[in-house]
């Protein structure tokens, strides 16, 4: 048998989708995302996406408006981020992530905001379905990102696991790592973000399941529903360590004009901190698209436990 390294989506389909790993992500090639790019298309994306759960684009040369305009064919634009003061002037949806901005840690730059295996901004009610980032400066080496495909981490666990996490909620807490006293903790502080997500979630479009945990939001206070301190820190370990087993995972080796297009609800992913000793500046433009309130197996909906919904337009 053989098995082709690229794969048609239909017979008439000019994109061109190879997987880049077993189980997560795909590069996509044939598409200049300058473009208004037909219906077509975008739903042949749209198909690669759900499937590989993120997929990148190459040498694209396109700026804010074209990827904010990119974005929309896919859902409604959100704000850049529910704490972003300073986006780029006359583009309130653009979150640059901008080691310039972020200082240093141990001694060594801060090459993105969070070093962490995260799924973007699940303190909220109605996290991203999407993000879309595009780079533009980096480090000559080092810097990749990396991203963990959460229904295969789902999939592969024992049925007897399974059935234990589909009835568990974690809280996802948006911790306050800003220097304290700064004008942005005080941000950070005047409007907390905490909710019950279901530690499985159903995804909406797919109906796969997915273990929706990650450290990033779930690490501050470690908290399962009705399980406690211990117990709950214990078993967020373990899932952690599931979801981000090494085959999950894809790591993208970025370059200026490279594009990531992930689906929020079907992945985690993690800013490698190996650059930061190097001293170079890494900077890369995100925007995100609006989420749903996310299901779990049984139906419930995630509970909202301060902040209120992050809607686009
Ligand atoms: C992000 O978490 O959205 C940014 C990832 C990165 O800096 O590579």
């Amino acid at each position: 048998m053989t098995i082709a390294a690229t794969e048609q989506i239909s017979t008439e389909s000019t994109i061109t989708v190879a997987p880049q790993s077993g189980y997560t992500g795909a590069e996509i090639s044939g598409v200049d995302l300058s473009e208004e790019l037909s219906d077509q298309v975008i739903a042949e994306i749209r198909q690669a996406l759900l499937k590989w759960k993120v997929v990148f684009f190459r040498d694209q040369t396109i700026g804010h408006a074209e990827q904010i305009a990119f974005a929309r064919r896919f859902g409604k634009v959100t704000p850049a981020h529910p704490y972003e003061e300073n986006p780029p002037e006359g583009f309130p949806e653009i979150l640059p992530i901008d080691s310039r901005r972020y200082g240093t840690q141990y001694g060594r730059k801060r090459t993105s905001y969070d070093s962490s295996w995260h799924t973007d901004v699940t303190a909220l009610i109605n996290p991203p379905a999407f993000s879309i980032l595009r780079a533009d400066i980096l480090p000559p080496y080092g810097g990749d990102t990396a991203w963990t495909n959460l229904v295969a981490a789902y999939e592969n666990l024992p049925a007897e696991v399974r059935a234990f996490a589909d009835v568990l909620d974690a809280e996802h807490t948006f911790e306050n790592r800003a220097t304290q006293g700064s004008a942005r903790a005080a941000v950070i502080d005047g409007k907390p973000l905490r909710t019950f997500h279901p530690v499985v979630r159903v995804h909406p479009e797919t109906g796969e399941r997915a273990l929706f945990v990650s450290p990033g939001f779930t690490r501050k206070t470690k908290t399962v529903r009705n399980l406690g301190p211990r117990l709950s820190s214990h078993l967020l370990d373990a899932l952690w360590e599931e979801a981000t087993r090494t085959e999950y995972t894809v790591r993208f080796r970025w370059a200026p004009g490279s594009v990531a297009f992930w689906d929020n609800r079907a992945t985690a992913h993690l800013a490698i901190p190996d650059a930061g000793h190097l001293g170079y500046d890494r900077v890369l433009y995100r925007v995100t698209i609006e989420g749903d309130v996310p299901r779990g197996v049984d139906g419930r909906l995630s509970e909202s436990l301060e902040g209120e919904a992050f809607l686009g337009a």
